[in-house]
């Protein structure tokens, strides 16, 4: 069985051709960074734009890659939100003009389950077989910040999310304050690891509010007010602002996280979304889980892709479970 997955929820522009429910065939994308990047951030205008050039070509090398032709696929998925909508339109519409051409179903699939189903991905392997359910997904990229209860595929409950900025917006932020570049997480990732974890004292906004909400926009703007006291920004200081940043924003992902897991009882936790790229990150969860005895599954897919999209539709091709060709539409408020 072969689903085409088509990605354009922000500022990646993403094909992946998908088989029987186990394998890559290609996973082609198309990142937008160089265009984003004097901006500190993604511009939705340009995104839009940009889409529109390479959906086809990244569709295309997507097919050729996979060594199949249009007629060959069993199905079109593609991501219908959350998003930009400017964005978004461009793979709908597109996904849409290729189903009716070809003739083939379609699916609309929520970016959110795109980054949950990532950790399956690589499922030819027995993680597929050993997820336990429930399991509790930390979705952590530059759109979104969520705690999600995985009751089974399909049947998720979101928890808790973030009520301001997404973590990956405030590292964006924090790096184009500091004047480092886009996107923020690596760079930010990279500096902090010759910086202090302590040398500077930022807020862990709402940890002990008793809800799993996350905030992360007072955080960015306290390390604003601190950059703006100091006289001498030298390389050091820069390190030491990036590890003490990262080291608040982490503690209350992770605090937050083991608390949702505890109170739900889940014995899997998993790691999703951009900054789940980040290896601070992964060994905060690693070190503070080893205690605690849950089994920490990370996605080997943290950014966007096609694939997560063409996974997440998997379950649903087989049941036949399609969408409307002529309803299905771009949703930038999409709820998972
Ligand atoms: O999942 P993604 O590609 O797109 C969204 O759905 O938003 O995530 C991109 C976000 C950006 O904010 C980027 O700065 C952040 O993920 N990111 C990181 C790292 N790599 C990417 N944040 C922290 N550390 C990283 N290594
Ligand atoms: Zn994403």
């Amino acid at each position: 069985m072969l689903i085409l997955g088509i990605e354009t929820s922000c500022d990646e522009t993403a094909a992946a051709v998908f088989q029987d429910g186990c394998r890559i065939l290609s996973n082609v994308v198309s990142s937008q960074i160089k265009l984003h990047t004097p901006y500190g951030g993604v511009v939705p205008e340009i995104a839009s734009r940009a889409h529109m050039e390479n959906i086809i070509p990244v569709i295309q090398k997507a097919l050729e890659e996979a060594k199949v032709e249009g007629k060959d696929l069993d199905a079109i998925a593609v991501t219908t939100g959350p998003g930009l909508i400017t964005s978004l339109m461009i793979g709908v519409d597109t996904a849409k003009t290729l189903a009716y051409a070809w003739e083939k179903p379609i699916l609309g699939v929520n970016h959110i389950e795109g980054h949950i189903y990532s950790v399956k991905l690589k499922a030819q392997s027995s993680k597929l077989k050993s997820i336990k359910l429930p399991a509790m997904c930390l979705t952590v990229s530059g759109g979104h910040t969520m705690l999600v209860l995985i009751k089974e595929w399909g049947n998720y409950e979101v928890i808790g999310e973030t009520i301001d900025d997404s973590c990956g917006e405030a590292f964006d932020k924090v790096a184009k304050l500091l004047g480092l570049g886009y996107p923020g997480g690596p760079i930010i990732e990279k500096l902090a690891r010759g910086g202090g974890r302590q040398a500077f004292s930022f807020p862990r906004p709402i940890l002990n509010q008793g809800n799993f909400n996350f905030s992360f926009s007072g955080l960015k703007t306290a390390v604003l007010y601190q950059a703006r006291r100091i006289k001498k920004m030298d390389k050091k200081v820069v390190q030491d602002i990036c590890a003490s940043f990262q080291e608040a924003a982490f503690e209350v992902l992770v605090i937050k996280t083991l608390r949702a897991a505890r109170k739900f009882k889940v014995s899997t936790i998993i790691l999703a979304g951009g900054v789940a790229a980040n290896q601070a990150l992964q060994n905060f969860f690693k070190k503070s889980l080893s205690v605690n005895d849950y089994k920490l599954l990370i996605t080997d897919f943290p950014t966007d892709n096609a694939a997560m999209i063409a996974g997440a539709a998997y379950p649903r091709v087989l049941k036949e479970d399609y969408d409307d060709w002529h309803s299905l539409q771009a949703d930038p408020n999409l709820k998972l």
